[in-house]
């Protein structure tokens, strides 16, 4: 690969041990995709996930001297002045997080713990490249901005943040980010939840880039959101285009660059019951409490909450996963104290996938994501899953329908 100067030095360690290692990863990473050099980034965005590997990986590049040249939002771990003041966790619980919130601290990140920062805090222009990983992330600014990034693992993104470059293959190259698979959507696409089932069809879908035709003209953020987090949950996706409606995709043939797709899917509301089947506990049931957020919730949807709750005391408790910028606005907005009251937490900075959830382990909860109820089943935490109102209803009556 050929390198600049400033990236020989980079690899040669003029500047420092730290962004030694993290140069020598990412050209070895280059190489083995076969990229003929190495190119500048504008953004990162870094999944953090307060867990061992990823706090062993931070603290030795702060050990090495390492620091960001580009500051990268990052993901939620948990939010610790909220659980405080709940009187949640364990010594264990606060050693960890507060150690990876330093850790990240001294390698400059912007300490963001939000998930979907290409909504509100990292968001990138059309044709910026940038090393995004998290699963939500990565399809949203390739699809829905026309940003280029490949699908980074939290590691490769911090390394990329701490040289400030990438090594240009795959999607950052305009032949591979065409379609590849015609998906026609024949299901019954009436609200966000819908594009979470969606996103569940990945088995069927299959491996490439699709190309969804048959959705309506309107689709909210939300929806977007929806549709990359769960194509990552149930299958490995960079990117795909929405004809007439992506960027990169306003024709059929925009987005298949001319081509024939390999492959032609329909998905209908079939595939939604099977997948809905597969994934969650039977309905017609007693819950233990609801829980939101996963990928955080946006404002609007703190809002059509508190709408529809309108007042009334929930029977079981409710949690709502938020960035601490949308918690910001809760709180002036008075969302927070009134949802508190009635039984709502609106919780900052945190993710479902947290040891300080065990205070739930052994319950069952509803959520209307997928990918939500997908990682605390290894923690004994159970969900049946259904649409956002038959959630917050279940937590109105303490029984699911
Ligand atoms: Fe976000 Fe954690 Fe869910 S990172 S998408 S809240 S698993």
């Amino acid at each position: 690969m050929k390198l600049t100067k400033d990236q020989q030095d980079l690899l040669d360690g003029k500047y420092g041990e730290g962004a030694k290692l993290a140069m020598k990863v990412q050209v070895a990473i280059g190489e083995s995709f076969g990229a003929e050099r190495m190119v500048p980034i504008t953004r990162a965005h870094v999944a953090l996930s307060n867990q061992d590997a990823d706090l062993w990986l931070a603290e030795k590049m702060v050990n090495l001297g390492a620091h960001c040249r580009v500051s990268p939002t990052v993901n939620p771990g948990w939010g610790i002045p909220y659980f405080k003041k709940m009187n949640i966790g364990d010594k264990e619980d606060y050693e960890m997080m507060q150690r990876t919130h330093e850790a990240y601290k001294k390698l400059g990140a912007t300490l963001s713990y939000n998930c979907t920062p290409y909504i509100d805090t990292n968001v990138p222009n059309f044709g910026e490249i940038i090393a995004f990983s998290e699963s939500s992330a990565t399809p949203y600014a390739n699809s829905v901005w026309g940003a280029r990034s490949n699908r980074e693992g939290a590691n490769s993104a911090l390394f990329a943040a701490i040289t400030g470059y990438v090594p240009e293959y795959g999607l950052l190259l305009d032949e591979n980010r065409k379609g590849t698979i015609l998906v026609e959507v024949k299901a019954d696409m009436d609200n966000d939840y819908d594009y979470h089932m969606l996103g569940m069809c990945g088995k069927k879908i299959g491996h490439g880039i699709p190309v969804f035709v048959g959705l309506p003209e309107h689709i909210s953020k939300e929806a977007l959101r929806n549709l990359g987090a769960q194509l990552n949950t149930s299958g490995a996706y960079d990117m795909y285009h929405i004809v007439g409606f992506t960027p990169e995709a306003q024709t059929l043939e925009m987005a298949f660059g001319g081509k024939e797709p390999e492959r032609k899917v329909t998905i209908t509301n079939e595939d939604f019951e099977e997948v809905l089947k597969d994934i969650s506990l039977e309905g017609e049931r007693e819950i233990d409490f609801a829980m939101f957020g996963c990928p955080h919730f946006t404002l609007d949807e703190v809002r059509h909450i508190s709408e529809r709750i309108n007042g009334r005391k929930l029977e079981k408790e409710m949690w709502i996963l938020v960035s601490s910028h949308v918690k910001h606005l809760c709180d002036i907005m008075g969302y927070s104290e009134i949802m508190e009251k009635l039984g709502a937490h609106i919780v900052p900075s945190t993710c479902p996938d947290q040891p300080i959830w065990k205070f739930l382990k052994g319950k069952v909860g509803v959520t209307e994501s997928p990918k939500c109820a997908y990682y605390p089943k290894r923690r004994g935490i159970d969900f049946v899953i259904r649409d956002l109102d038959t959630c917050i209803d279940a937590a109105l009556t303490g029984r699911v329908k």
